[in-house]
């Protein structure tokens, strides 16, 4: 079949000679395959079109056979995504009935003669991008033509006269293309038209006399052209008319009365001409009418009683005409009314009692003289049609009276507008069953009273506008449930009080109007977290305080915020009293809220496991393993202190200044304060009950130097980790720098390859760990010592973190109290001594202690940093306001304390948590914002936690109240 393509090519150009030249060929599989090599075919719809077949009608898609004649009679293809130009391939298929294109991307115009297709009923061009004018002979001979649609295309020019001609027709659809001049009068001609289609166009001239000889139209759309004149009378002829849309036309003069007779029209629209006079007495005969459209005219005069014949009326449009008068009782026959929209006339009397027994979907009344009260018309509403009411609009009229209490059972509104009349007296509380709710506008009344608490119900509202009339009392805080709120105005009233923190909440909020009233108090700084706000007017009012700062408040029109005399900040001009650097809101409910990786992946609303018990968990994991690792460094610190041990034989257990400088293994003795005179000290590393205690980095026992002083040396069991001699004296020398009241001092070191020495200050007192759970009930701390070594410990974690030293093993155990009772910070930075910064080693084997422990130990992707240490302060301030331990372990349950303290203050009894040593001995105003401070610094999230210097400043405050109780109110 290769010889295929030659007769194609042949074809392509010379289409005279192909019936010469293909008399055993079949027309239609050359026809077909030539179609489609003139277009494009991008989702291969037509892969199924194969030239090398026999016949197109087996298996090609789109294509329909005769099956007698075996010859194409459909080819439909709707929807195919095909575009570029319709070749002449089409003109192949002389049997074809029904060509259909519609919905593709067919673009050029048409100069097919499709007259040759003499079978061709059906022609659907509709959907596509054809432009130029209608070929001239697909009229002049359109053969047995029965329906055509060029609809939504860009032809243009005149409807060619010639239309006459297609006396077969039967549709015509030329609706959305740009066909301009008059309707043809060969148009008359179509006897057998049955619906023409000519909206959209640029047509005009007047709609012809002679309109009456289409007697089997059943559908007339002129919509949107422009055409001009009078309807003819002839339009009463056309008997079997069932829908009239002359629409958005310039059309004139009074409607014929021969329209009367048309009474199978179901629909008449006749919206946006200038069509004069009364609304005729004789509408009421076109009894089958469901659909009546007069809206946008000049219709004038009453509406009229006939009205109460249009039984199946089911849309009813009089607005924007010149109506009077009153609304008909006799409409309360149209039993099917569902829309009925008499807005912007010029109606009065007052509102029909019949409109709410109708079962109405939609009252459109707004902008008429309609006056007095509609609470008759609600109370004898009927339950069955109270709830179709889907929109009420009767704004801008002169009702009176209340707003009815029944208005909370029509349930189903989703618009009530009431705006501009003068109703008076409160917004009823029932307003919130109307749950569906979209649009809710009561302004520019006369209402008093609050606005009721119940709007908080109306969750779905979109819009609120209650501006311009008396309201007093609050903005109620429920209104933060109002999620779905763009638009809310409540400006021009005489509401009082502040801006509830929860119009935060509304994160849709575009447009707040406050204007005009007598709000005080400082504007919510969570406002900033409005990200659509476009407007926020809250201007004359007696606002004060601080701006919230953000992207929208920082761009505020200042006429937005004017007229309040004490706000400041940049928008008004006037800056604020400086508050502390940085604001920490304590708020022990943010801990719970910071987006961690911890809490995230447990799912927000199942609250499985509360995050402190993670934490603890996660601890204790770290802790079985940790078993495991001190177990292998057990081994390890063994044989070293086997060898350590040699050595402290060798040096003859006198002598130790004496074995630093003569030992071979060149052990070196530095004191940082000049004075190496150890001698008298070295039998302390052998004396058992010289030992003060154990930790995690080793012994430490009490010695006293030659001078007389005491000191505390470290002796290193950890010393396989440690590093170096050169990165070992590095890290010394550095912690040997660290010199504070509330920390323990470095005074020297004493290093070998084997055994490693920190010398430390003596610090008589014993540890805080002591203090509060060892000692008997009658000997315990006071507040005001207990304040006193928060406070102090507080200040010596803060120098160390401005020495850019991590502590990384706070807890009790490691402060010491002197001999004054001031506290004092020992055992810190020694994790610098070991080889690497290991997480793993720092959770298990150095921070040991259960509870103090930072959550990011124990989760990989979270840098360690200071912040672990304000975290084991919290943990200790809670552990000395109320005596117990950080986890304690009782009969069956585990206490995790910060979860205890946090759950107290949630109930509000938090004082109960203070030591019950204290109970009665304590100032509450001191120790409740000690505990939120200890809950702040226990934080999931780093972060979120203070630095220890703004830990030292709160403190500061909350111990002298009284000097600066204004900063202090914005913490607790
Ligand atoms: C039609 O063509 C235009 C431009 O060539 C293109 O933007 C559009 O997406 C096409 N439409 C369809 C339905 O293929
Ligand atoms: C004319 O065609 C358009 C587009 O396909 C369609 O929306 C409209 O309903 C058609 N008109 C009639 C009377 O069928
Ligand atoms: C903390 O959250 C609880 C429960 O979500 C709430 O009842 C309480 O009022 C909140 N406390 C503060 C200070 O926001």
């Amino acid at each position: 079949m290769r010889s295929l393509f030659v007769i194609l090519f042949f074809i392509c150009f010379c289409p005279f000679f192909v019936n010469p030249l293909s008399p055993s060929l079949n027309d239609d599989v050359l026809g077909l395959i030539v179609f489609k090599a003139d277009i494009q075919d991008p989702d291969g719809k037509l892969s199924s079109w194969n030239e090398e077949d026999d016949s197109p009608c087996n298996n090609w898609v789109g294509v329909k056979c005769n099956p007698r004649s075996n010859r194409v009679s459909d080819l439909v293809l709707d929807n195919f995504g095909l575009s570029g130009k319709l070749g002449r391939g089409l003109l192949q298929l002389q049997f074809l009935r029904k060509l259909s294109l519609a919905k593709n991307n067919f673009t050029g115009s048409i100069s097919l003669s499709f007259a040759q297709l003499s079978n061709l009923r059906v022609l659907d061009l509709s959907d596509n991008g054809f432009v130029g004018s209608i070929p001239s002979d697909l009229f002049s001979q359109c053969g047995s033509l029965r329906s055509i649609s060029m609809a939504k295309n860009k032809f243009s020019g005149p409807i060619p006269e010639k239309l006459g001609s297609c006396s077969t027709l039967v549709s015509l659809n030329i609706s959305s293309n740009q066909f301009s001049g008059s309707l043809p009068l060969g148009l008359l001609s179509l006897s057998g038209l049955r619906s023409l289609d000519l909206s959209d166009n640029m047509l005009e001239g007047e709609i012809p006399k002679g309109i009456g000889s289409l007697k089997n139209l059943r559908a007339i759309n002129l919509r949107n052209n422009k055409l001009t004149g009078e309807v003819p009378d002839g339009i009463g002829d056309c008997l079997l008319l069932r829908s009239i849309d002359l629409s958005r036309n310039s059309l004139s003069g009074w409607l014929p009365s021969t329209m009367q007779k048309l009474s199978l029209c179901n629909d008449l629209v006749l919206a946006k001409n200038i069509f004069t006079g009364e609304v005729p007495e004789w509408i009421g005969e076109m009894r089958s009418l469901e659909t009546l459209d007069l809206s946008e005219n000049k219709f004038s005069g009453q509406i009229s009683d006939s009205f109460d014949k249009l039984q199946s009326l089911k849309f009813l449009n009089v607005s924007m005409n010149a109506l009077n008068g009153s609304l008909p009782e006799a409409m309360s026959n149209c039993a099917n009314l569902l829309c009925f929209d008499c807005s912007h006339n010029y109606l009065t009397g007052g509102f029909p009692s019949w409109v709410f027994k109708l079962g109405l979907q939609q009252v459109l009344f707004s902008d008429n003289g309609l006056s007095g009260s509609i609470e008759n018309a609600f109370a004898s509403s009927k339950e069955n049609s109270r709830k179709k009411l889907l929109i009420l609009d009767v704004s801008q009229n002169k009702i009176s009276g209340e707003i009815p209490f029944a208005v909370g059972d029509f349930e189903s509104l989703q618009l009530l507008n009431m705006a501009r009349n003068s109703l008076t007296g409160s917004i009823p509380a029932k307003i919130g069953q109307l749950k569906s709710l979209s649009i809710l506008d009561l302004s520019e009344n006369r209402l008093n009273g609050s606005i009721p608490s119940e709007i908080g119900l109306i969750t779905s509202l979109n819009e609120l506008k209650l501006e311009k009339n008396s309201l007093e009392g609050n903005i109620p805080v429920s209104i933060g449930n109002c999620a779905a709120l763009i638009s809310l105005s409540l400006a021009h009233n005489e509401i009082i009080g502040s801006i509830p923190t929860s119009l935060a909440k509304l994160s849709y909020l575009q447009i707040v109007d406050f204007s005009f009233n007598k709000l005080t108090g400082a504007l919510p700084k969570q406002l900033a977290n409005l990200v659509s706000l476009q407007l926020f007017n809250v201007s004359h009012n007696q606002l004060q305080g601080e701006l919230p700062a953000g992207a929208f408040f920082n761009t505020i029109d200042p006429s937005s915020v004017s007229a309040n005399p004490s706000l400041c900040g940049a928008a008004v001009n006037r800056s604020c009293p400086t508050v502390l650097p940085k604001p920490i809101v304590l708020n022990p409910n943010s801990t719970d809220a910071a987006p961690d990786t911890i809490p995230q992946s447990f799912g927000r609303g199942k609250k499985i496991l509360s995050i402190s018990a993670l934490i603890a968990i996660g601890a204790a994991a770290a802790i079985v393993v940790g078993v495991i690792a001190i177990t292998v460094l057990n081994l390890r610190v063994r044989t070293a202190t086997s060898r350590s041990a040699v050595a402290l034989t060798f040096s003859g257990g006198d002598e130790f200044s004496r074995s630093s400088s003569t030992d071979g293994e060149s052990g070196k003795l530095v004191m940082f304060s000049g004075d190496p005179d150890f001698s008298t000290g070295t039998h302390a590393l052998l004396n058992k009950d010289c030992e003060l205690g154990r930790g995690g980095f080793g012994a430490v026992y009490r010695t006293v130097l030659g001078d007389g002083r005491s000191v505390a040396i470290k002796k290193l069991t950890v010393s396989s980790l440690v590093k170096s001699q050169e990165d070992f004296e590095r890290e010394v020398k550095k912690l040997g720098k660290v010199r504070h009241a509330n920390l323990v001092g470095l005074d020297g070191y004493y290093w070998t390859p084997s055994l490693q020495l920190l010398i430390y200050e003596f610090v008589s007192g014993g540890n805080l760990y002591k203090h509060l759970h060892e000692k008997s009930s009658e000997t315990y701390l006071s507040w005001n010592e207990r304040f006193g070594i928060i406070l102090g410990a507080a200040r010596g974690l803060a120098h160390l973190h401005k020495m850019n030293i991590v502590h990384y093993n706070l807890k009790s155990s490691n402060i010491l109290i002197d001999g004054s009772g001031e506290p004092k910070v020992a055992d810190y930075g020694l994790a610098r001594l070991l080889p690497m910064l290991d997480r793993y080693v720092l959770s298990s084997k150095i921070q040991s202690a259960l509870g103090y422990m930072a959550p990011e130990f124990a989760c990989k992707t979270v840098k360690i940093t200071e912040k672990c240490d304000v975290y084991g302060f919290g943990i200790l301030v809670l552990e000395v306001v109320t005596g117990k331990r950080p986890v304690e372990y009782m009969e069956d349950d585990v206490v995790v304390l910060s979860d205890m303290v946090r759950g107290s203050l949630e109930e509000g009894k938090v004082e109960e948590c203070v030591d019950s040593r204290l109970q009665g001995k304590f100032p509450a105003e001191e120790a409740i914002p000690v505990m939120k401070l200890g809950l702040v610094c226990t934080s999931q999230v780093p972060s979120n936690r203070p630095d220890m210097a703004e830990v030292v400043n709160i403190l500061e405050l909350i111990r002298c109240p009284s000097e600066s109780q204004d900063e202090l109110g914005d913490f607790v």
